[in-house]
């Protein structure tokens, strides 16, 4: 991980504006961004890890843990709101003990939320990888992650 890190910085000059090109780009290398990450990037650009931080907090896109095996995507769209995203989503957090921007312990959902996910047809709906669940009800939700560890492999759009 540390060359590849060297070969992202390599790409930017040392100018501060490059900060926001350069998480990207870690962050699209590494799927997020390590704690060694933002010692280098701060080292490369002469400021300090907290600047770093301070500027990445003002933009959602920033993951600084590790994402899980499964990234959840809850569609909170106008079709899945007026259907019940908010109470699918509460499910969702209810069964993971986590909530929007997390990670569970053992690494293996991170849950996140989208404004469509493009199957408006389906709402209320969420994503698991890239597998669409969708006319979800509380129920639905609940048998998705009764069968943790199989990746939803479930369908519930019947
Ligand atoms: S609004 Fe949820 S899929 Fe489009």
């Amino acid at each position: 991980m540390p060359e590849k890190i060297e070969s992202i910085l390599q790409k930017y000059s040392r100018g501060q504006d490059e900060l926001i090109p350069i998480l990207q780009g870690v962050q699209k290398e590494f799927g997020y961004i390590s704690l060694e990450s933002v010692k280098k990037i701060s080292r490369y650009l002469r400021i300090t890890e907290n600047q770093i931080y301070g500027v990445s907090s003002f933009y959602a896109q920033f993951r600084f843990t590790s994402p899980g095996r499964h990234l959840i995507k809850a569609c909170r769209g106008t079709a899945c709101h007026v259907r019940g995203a908010q109470r699918i989503l509460e499910e969702v957090k209810k069964q993971l003990g986590i909530t929007e921007g997390e990670t569970t312990p053992d690494l293996e959902y991170s849950l996140e939320t989208v404004a469509c996910i493009g199957c408006c047809a389906l709402a209320p709906c969420i994503m698991i990888n890239e597998e669409v669940h969708g006319r979800l009800s509380d129920k639905g939700v609940a048998n998705i992650f009764s069968k943790k560890g199989t990746e939803g492999e479930s369908d519930d759009t019947n």
